[in-house]
């Protein structure tokens, strides 16, 4: 048997449609449209990358992108100063401050200084606290979290009563993808590098999400038939028959797992698209919100 291939990229474009069409209408209802402001500190390409295809999504449904490209060397108060600005701006709808963040700069200070109506990323302490308790609905939900849940929402799968294993625990996806499956009535196993017998964690998952950025680390025999497998990771590896000369692979061996699982997110082409339509959903909810629409 080989599992159904969940295609991400399809769902995303799906989602993007949809709120291409919620920003039309609130374009002709009200005469605006929501503004998403993405913030950068130095020259990472791979961040570079990632805030290029947010504002080329924001292009695609009609959301406004105000960039603000800052040297590596930005002080904390400069950096505060443009997260103050954007705050007290009501053409922005959205404030998303790229991380990582250079050393010298205190990530914690910064995420909290974003206003908590703005904060579509999701990671206000505030709105991770809220995450981490039982009925204290956040503002905003982190976005590639929030985008797993939804490509199994989409895909038809329960959540209920099944056993999910995430294996990792980053504050951007591990921890708050559990915190959203536990809230959905899951049985949560958190597994990490120190887990003993970590492939016999991983067996008992009926579903798996895979956060740990470890290229292709579960293999076909980790994995119980039928389980449903959220691969998070992004890793380049080498591969001279590339024009680039590297390929991205998941923290899942795809081809192995896929003999096995019911259902599998692709790498390329999976979680990554639902990152990107999970933020375009947030700032249209916060100019929703600010509008008074809901
Ligand atoms: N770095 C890696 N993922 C993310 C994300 O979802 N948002 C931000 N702001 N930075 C990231």
């Amino acid at each position: 048997m080989s599992a159904k291939i969940i295609d991400g990229k399809a769902i995303a474009a799906t989602i993007r449609g949809e709120i291409k069409a919620e920003v039309e209408a609130m374009k002709a209802q009200y005469n605006k449209v929501p503004g998403l402001a993405a913030v950068l500190v130095g020259e990472r390409r791979d961040s570079q990358t990632y805030v290029r295809m947010k504002k080329r999504a924001c292009a695609e449904v009609g959301i406004t992108s105000f960039g603000y490209d800052l040297p590596g060397d930005t002080s904390q108060e400069d950096l505060l100063e443009v997260v103050r600005e954007l705050n007290a701006n009501p053409d922005v709808h959205g404030i998303l401050v790229q991380l990582p963040l250079p050393d010298h700069i205190d990530e914690e200070e910064i995420l909290g200084a974003i206003s908590l109506e703005k904060d579509v990323d999701g990671f206000h302490p505030l709105n991770i606290g809220r995450l981490s308790m039982k009925r204290r609905d956040p503002l905003f939900v982190p976005c590639t979290p929030k985008g797993c849940i939804e490509l199994l929402d989409r895909t038809g799968v329960e959540i209920e009563g099944k056993r999910a294993v995430v294996l990792g625990r980053s504050n951007i996806v591990g921890l708050p993808v559990a915190m959203l499956l536990l809230h959905r009535n899951a049985t949560l196993t958190i597994c990490h590098s120190r887990t003993k017998d970590l492939p016999s964690v991983v067996r008992e998952a009926d579903i798996l999400v895979a956060a740990v950025g470890r290229p292709e680390m579960v293999r076909g025999d980790w994995v119980k038939p039928g389980v449903v497998v959220i691969d998070v990771g992004v890793n380049a590896v080498d591969d001279p028959t590339r024009e680039k000369g590297y390929r991205l692979v998941g923290d899942v061996a795809f081809d192995e797992v896929k003999e096995v699982a019911a259902a599998i997110t692709p790498v390329p082409g999976g979680v990554g698209p639902m990152t990107i339509a999970m933020l375009l959903r947030n700032t249209l909810d916060s100019a929703k919100r600010a509008l008074g629409m809901e």
